[in-house]
């Protein structure tokens, strides 16, 4: 059985596009809403990692390849003229996930000033885009097309609220997600339109390979890294559950109760 013979897939008729959709948390989000039947754009900077993206969505989605509905497209989340290519292209978004994100390892004194402004740049003022050029055609669908049911999911970090040396800059960026959510969803909501945060803890990716033992360092009290797939899990919740708007979803094997 495979994802589309099922009864109804959850997502069957929806167009989602993922940021950073090329790896990790992004890829795993942009697999289970295609396995759920949604029409997915996969967007990236690279067009070798979002070749590679699209087989492995479709090497594990389950889903048959003439049913598997992918788009691949160039995309840097810094530049707002992206943004208004993507809305102009799609009009009718059902979900936006902004997942692109860079990280830092360095003390804010040592931090070179262009790393700052590509930190802030990527992680926070390209989801503002995003909620921007996206986030109108959804208000607008909801109040004047009669379709509501837009929904918009930042992907920020439990480095948001909990210190952690090395990492102010990316930290304040990761804070502005969930200010941008909270006032998105108080301002959206009225057309119909959701807006939600996940705030992951530390995951199994890319991000996080060179940093050692993060389970002992960080004494993660379930004792393991989360998966990108339960990322993916709580993406699907937020994007399915039409009463969860300003959902700030912890998903930190415990880290945040310490
Ligand atoms: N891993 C963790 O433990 C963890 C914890 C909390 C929060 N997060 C957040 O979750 C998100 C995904 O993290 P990850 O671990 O999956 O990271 P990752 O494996 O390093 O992937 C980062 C993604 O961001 C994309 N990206 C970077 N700069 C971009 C730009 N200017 N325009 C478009 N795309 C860009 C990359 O795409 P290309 O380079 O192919 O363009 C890549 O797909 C990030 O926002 C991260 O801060 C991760």
């Amino acid at each position: 059985m495979n994802a589309l013979s099922r009864a109804t897939p959850k997502l069957l008729g929806k167009t989602a596009a993922v940021t950073g959709a090329s790896r990790g948390i992004g890829l795993a989000i942009a697999q289970r809403f295609a396995s759920e039947g949604a029409k997915v754009i996969l967007l990236g900077r690279n067009e070798q990692r979002l070749l590679l993206a699209r087989n492995e969505i479709a090497k594990f989605s389950g889903v048959e390849k003439d049913k598997l509905q992918l788009e691949l497209r160039l995309h840097d989340v810094r530049l707002s003229e992206d943004w208004t290519d993507l809305a102009k292209a799609h009009p009718n978004m059902d979900i936006l996930v902004n997942c692109a994100g860079v990280t830092q390892a360095s003390p804010l004194p040592r931090t070179h000033p262009d790393t700052i402004t590509n930190i802030l740049h990527t992680n926070l003022e390209g989801a503002i885009f995003g909620c921007k050029s996206i986030g109108r055609r959804m208000v607008y669908n909801g109040n004047f097309l009669g379709n509501p049911g837009g929904c918009i999911i930042n992907i920020s970090s439990l480095l948001a609220t909990k210190g952690l040396s090395g990492t102010s800059v990316y930290a304040a960026s990761k804070a502005g997600l969930l200010g941008l959510t909270t006032s998105l969803a108080a301002e959206y909501a009225p057309a119909g339109v959701r807006v939600n945060a996940i705030v992951p803890g530390y995951i199994d990716t890319e991000m996080t390979k060179d940093l050692g033992d993060l389970v002992e360092k960080m004494k993660i009290p379930l004792g393991r890294l989360g998966t990108t797939e339960e990322v993916a899990d709580a993406a699907m919740f937020l994007a399915t559950n039409e009463y969860a708007t300003n959902c700030i979803l912890n998903l930190d094997g415990g880290l945040s109760a310490i």
